[in-house]
Order: C-alpha cells, then sequence, then structure tokens
C-alpha cells in the first residue's frame, strides 16, 4: 500500500500519465510493407513477409519474385534474408542449392562474430538445415564472445540462438540485467542502445522465450507502458524494416497483459451547440479492445476550464457506443454553452490521463455606437448607433481636435456578454495601403471600447486627411464564427500645417520606400590652406642646411678612401648599401610599400652578409 501510496505521489510529481495517447498506425504500416513487397530488394522483401505475417495479412506469391531478386550469396545477412524469405512465403524450393555454401563457411569460422553465426544458424533453419548444436557447448562459446561485445545488440542475437538451441532458461536469468540496461528518456519511454532494431529484436525474443517457458511477463506495468511509449513515438517509419520491427514489438507488447490502453480521439477534438459530444478510442498499442475493461470503468474523472480552472464535471462515465467495441462517448452537453479550452482527465481502470478539448461557441454583435466628440469632452459627443451588419449611411466627419469613440459588445448565441481572445478596430485609407489597428479591450462589464483619437491617428497614417473605412474584427480559438465588420466610411481632417508639411515629405518618402535608393556619394574633407610659398622655401632651404655644410667641408678638406679595404666584400657592401638608400628615395617618389620591401630584402640579405665580412676583416686588421 505504502509503495502505491509513494508511487501515484511520484506519478503526479513526474506529470507521469499512465495511457498513451496515440496508436501503432497498422494501416500505414502495412501500406509500406505491401510496397516493400515488390520492390525486388530481397531485405525489404524479408521485412515486409515478416510483417505481413505478423498482421496476418494475406500473403501473395512471390516466388518468382525471390528467385529473381538480386542477393549477394558471399553476404551471410543477405542469404539470411533471402532464406527466410522463401521460408515465409513458401518458396524454399526456388533456392538453389549455392546458398548453403555461406552459412556453413561462417559456421566453420573459428572467429565468426555473434550476429555472423545468428544469420548462419538461422539461414539453415530456413531450408530445413537446422543443425542440432551441442548446446552447453556453443552456449559456453556465445558467452565468450558476449564478454568481447556484451551489447543489447548481441545479447539480443544470443537469446534468439537460445530459443533455437533451447537454452531459453539462459535467456531468462539475463532479462533482468538487460533490461535494466535499456536508456530512458524524458523519464517517459524506454528503448536499448541502437534504437528501434535492438528494441525490437531484444524486447520480442525475450518476451517469446518467457512464453516458452510459461512464465509470467518480466516486464512491469511501467516498462511495459515506457516502452510502448518509445513505440508510438516512431511516427517517421517509412522503411519496411521499420514498420516490421515496429508492428513486431507492438503486437509483442500488447499481448502483454496488462496491456498498456491507449486513448486517443476519434475524429473531433471540439464540440459545439449542435454536436455536444466527443468520441474517443480506447485501445490497445495496435488498436483492439481491451480486454477485461467493463464499459462503465471509462469515466471521465475531472473537466476543468483552462482559463479560469473552474472545475465543471467530475466523474462522468463514457457511454460505449453501440456495436463498436472501442469507441466511447462523452458527452458534454453540460458545457456547451460555455466556449473556451477545457482540460478533461479521462479514466479507464486505474489509469487515467488529460486531454484537452475546446468548446466552439458562436458570438454575436450588439448595437455598435459610434460617437464623435471633443478631445477635452467640452460638448457632448455626437453618437451613430448601428446594428450588425449594417453599415453607416453618410460619410462621418471628424478633425484633429476631436476623438472618435467606438462602443460595442460581445455576445454569445444565448445574448449573455462574453468576451474574445481578439477584439481589433482597424482604421484603413480608402485605396490606400496604410493602415492602424487598435485592440479593443473589455471593460467589467465587458462592454467593448475604443477611443481614436484623430490628432494621433494623423500620425499613423502620415496626416493624409480624406476617408477612412473603419472596420471591426473578432476572433477566438474557441469561437466557430469569427467577425469581420465594415462599418462605413469616416472622413478625417488632420492637421493643416503639419498636412502641408507632410504631404511633401511623403510623396518623397513614398518614391524612396518603392524606387531605387538615390546613390551614395563620398565627399572627402576639404585639405586645409597651405602656409604662403615664401614660408615653405625658408622652411625647405632650413632642413637642406645640414646637407650643404657637408658638401662644402668635403669640398675643403677633402674626402679620404684610405681607410677603405679594396676587397669584393667591401665593394659589394658599399653598394648594396647605396642601393638600399637609392630604393628609399625610389620608395619616396614612386614605388609602394610592398614593392620597396619586395626589392629590399635581397638587398638587405647582401648588405648583411657582406658587411659581416667586411667587419670580421677590419677586426682581423686590428688585432695584427
Ligand atoms: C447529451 O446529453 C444531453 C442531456 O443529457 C442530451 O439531451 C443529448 O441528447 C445528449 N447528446 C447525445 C448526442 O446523446
Amino acid at each position: 500500500m505504502f509503495i502505491r501510496v509513494v508511487s501515484v505521489f511520484f506519478c503526479m510529481l513526474a506529470a507521469c500519465s499512465a495511457i498513451l495517447q496515440g496508436t501503432i498506425d497498422v494501416k500505414k504500416l502495412q501500406g509500406i510493407l505491401d510496397e516493400g513487397l515488390i520492390s525486388k530488394d530481397i531485405s525489404s522483401m524479408y521485412h515486409s513477409l515478416k510483417g505481413l505475417k505478423q498482421i496476418g495479412a494475406k500473403i501473395p506469391d512471390v516466388c518468382q519474385d525471390i528467385k529473381s531478386a538480386k542477393c549477394d550469396l558471399n553476404n551471410i545477412e543477405q542469404v539470411f534474408y533471402l532464406t527466410n524469405a522463401a521460408a515465409l512465403s513458401g518458396c524454399q524450393n526456388f533456392l538453389s542449392p549455392d546458398v548453403l555454401g555461406a552459412p556453413v563457411r561462417v559456421l566453420d569460422k573459428k572467429d565468426a562474430s555473434i550476429s555472423d553465426i545468428y544469420y548462419a544458424v538461422y539461414s539453415l533453419k530456413a531450408i530445413g538445415k537446422g543443425q542440432t548444436m551441442e548446446k552447453e557447448e556453443a552456449l559456453k562459446n556465445l558467452i565468450q564472445l558476449l564478454k568481447k561485445d556484451d551489447s543489447p545488440a548481441n545479447y539480443g542475437f544470443v537469446f534468439a540462438l537460445c530459443e533455437h538451441m533451447g537454452c531459453e532458461a539462459w535467456t531468462a536469468q539475463h532479462t533482468d540485467g538487460i533490461l535494466l540496461s535499456a536508456d530512458e528518456s524524458d523519464s517517459k519511454a524506454l528503448h536499448f542502445e541502437g534504437g528501434l532494431p535492438v528494441t525490437s529484436f531484444v524486447l520480442t525474443t525475450i518476451l517469446r522465450s518467457f512464453k516458452v517457458l510459461k512464465k509470467p511477463s518480466p516486464l512491469s506495468p511501467e516498462q511495459r507502458y515506457k516502452f510502448a511509449t518509445y513505440l508510438v513515438s516512431r511516427r517517421s517509419v517509412n522503411t519496411p524494416r521499420g514498420a516490421s520491427l515496429l508492428l513486431e514489438a507492438a503486437y509483442a507488447i500488447a499481448d502483454d497483459q496488462p496491456t498498456p490502453i491507449c486513448i486517443s480521439f476519434k475524429d473531433r477534438k471540439y464540440i459545439t451547440s449542435e454536436m455536444d459530444t466527443i468520441e474517443f478510442s480506447v485501445t490497445d498499442l495496435i488498436g483492439r479492445a481491451i480486454p477485461n475493461l467493463k464499459p462503465e470503468e471509462v469515466v471521465a474523472q475531472s473537466g476543468t476550464r483552462l482559463a479560469d480552472d473552474v472545475v465543471v464535471l467530475s466523474k462522468q462515465p463514457l457511454v460505449k457506443k453501440q456495436n463498436e467495441l472501442t469507441t466511447f462517448v462523452l458527452n458534454l452537453s453540460k458545457i456547451k454553452t460555455q466556449y473556451g479550452m477545457y482540460k478533461i482527465s479521462l479514466a479507464a481502470g486505474t489509469k487515467s490521463s488529460n486531454f484537452n478539448v475546446a468548446v466552439l461557441g458562436e458570438i454575436q454583435l450588439g448595437n455598435l455606437e459610434v460617437g464623435i466628440g471633443d478631445v477635452d469632452g467640452t460638448t457632448s459627443p455626437k453618437v451613430t448607433t448601428l446594428t450588425y451588419p449594417n453599415k453607416l449611411t453618410d460619410v462621418l466627419q471628424a478633425d484633429h481636435l476631436q476623438k472618435v469613440s467606438l462602443k460595442f459588445s460581445v455576445k454569445d448565441k444565448w445574448n449573455k456578454p462574453v468576451s474574445v481572445q481578439q477584439a481589433f478596430v482597424r482604421v484603413a485609407p480608402v485605396g490606400g495601403e496604410d493602415e492602424a489597428i487598435f485592440v479593443a479591450e473589455p471593460d467589467n462589464t465587458k462592454a467593448y471600447k475604443v477611443d481614436l483619437n484623430v490628432g494621433s491617428l494623423g500620425k499613423l497614417v502620415q496626416q493624409l486627411s480624406g476617408r477612412y473605412t473603419v472596420s471591426v474584427y473578432l476572433g477566438d480559438s474557441a469561437v466557430s464564427n469569427p467577425l469581420l465588420w465594415d462599418l462605413g466610411e469616416i472622413s478625417f481632417q488632420f492637421s493643416k500645417d503639419l498636412s502641408a508639411i507632410d504631404s511633401a515629405g511623403r510623396r518623397a518618402g513614398a518614391s524612396a520606400v518603392r524606387g531605387p535608393l538615390p546613390e551614395i556619394a563620398h565627399t572627402f574633407r576639404e585639405p586645409d590652406a597651405r602656409p604662403p610659398r615664401f614660408v615653405s622655401d625658408v622652411f625647405a632651404a632650413a632642413c637642406a642646411a645640414p646637407l650643404l655644410l657637408l658638401l662644402l667641408l668635403w669640398a675643403k678638406i677633402g674626402i679620404n678612401f684610405g681607410n677603405l679595404p679594396l676587397t669584393p666584400a667591401a665593394l659589394l657592401f658599399h653598394l648594396a648599401l647605396g642601393g638600399s638608400l637609392a630604393l628609399y628615395g625610389l620608395f619616396w617618389l614612386q614605388l609602394s610599400m610592398f614593392v620597396t620591401l619586395r626589392y629590399l630584402t635581397p638587398l638587405a640579405a647582401l648588405t648583411f652578409l657582406s658587411g659581416h665580412s667586411l667587419l670580421r676583416r677590419l677586426a682581423q686588421d686590428k688585432k695584427r
């Protein structure tokens, strides 16, 4: 008892629902399988045959297709598909004796993998050459192989081989460990590493083995529910292989009692005042009726309105539809007048889950008042009253010192005032494209009111005076007849001066918005004014003075080349140095930095090498 209370408590915490909201779409999967049967691909044909056999569909004569299907007889997996497809369709006689080659070779090999052994054994079994294996010896061998790679997939192959050899007891021993190794996602779904193929294979071999041993199912109801959740979520399956794996696993889980319960909407998820019932399908994972479920056990435990959490129904039984085993009808006529979204908690037996349904209602509009008066409220407004869906008979006038007030109320079918999720007023120039949208808010008495201050409206529509159409929009996700009411026209006179300035700007602006924009021309900053010619000449001369002095002094005392060692290195050094200086001059005059650097690199290397050797020479001379 205590454990049960605790688990219910955890269920509440994790919002876990013990009812699946969906089933495996057997019809759709059968379509995929039917296509796979005519695909000429041996793997697709095998899986199609397997899946169709699983759902008990009639299998056409495919012997010729199997005989002519492309198949690599050296590939043990393909041989497995070929032989087993033949076995499933009773076409073994159409196989050539060559198919024996690969399986026999695999079984003779010392280092065959577990999967290859599985394929080989079951290929031979399919053509009636099932080997009587030395059970103890073979199992020992497989356990050795499992030590190398103990993935769930490999356990699945060994479990399947045990079905052949009769060592299901070993499978039963290792089942709990393998089930514990399943990965859990979102604490909702369980699957094995390797996805659908491994999950399907491992689950089906385990459940078959337990049946042979006549033991109760090893799956807890929670595990069964979580594996089922994983299977239901594989909606994107689109290959015969995926379809057949999904079907096999789904049938295995559905046949394992107590089977997980699935409840889904039969068609509609909403009611209206005319159709006040919703039909639910209560089935197992593959759409069959739940055994041992009494019709009175299907109950709507509670119903609450999402908008305000008001409880609207409790413990209302569903009615089983006559002559339909799985259809249960919920009569919601009690709440059909209060439209909105509702959360219904449905229970089947001891399990329950929440479903959202909508109560769609019709709305109608009462009278609408259009009042035009001064912004400051000094004079009483002039009111025009309209009834839906009539239009204003004349064009009303309003200028920028006035405001236009719209007042209306929304009612349901029974004339009760209601509020809607969306209520808008749209103002748009006749024949124009601009528009201004205003949100209408209800007050406490659910009366809607919108004040249009003409002065501020002008800013939204470019101060363009003239005729505007005004319309009211009403909508709600739970309303079956959203309304659009075109009220007619109002002529707005916006402020003159503003509109004069603006209409020019607007014309330019409008063309700018649609046409190409003017080209952008960049202007550089004007250079600063230069100093007078005389000043710059004086400064140029001042800069050149030291050079002049040097030349003068050279002329006077002469140049002494006496210490210059006349070796090739010295000559080269001075030439290279001169070259560098000349390059520097050229850099000033015309070369770019990168070109200069390109010329400088070899020159610099030359200068460095020759300079180095010159210096060494000078140093040696000094020593001597
Ligand atoms: C639902 O219940 C109401 C009142 O009990 C009844 O009038 C109505 O006919 C029921 N609807 C259907 C479809 O049976």
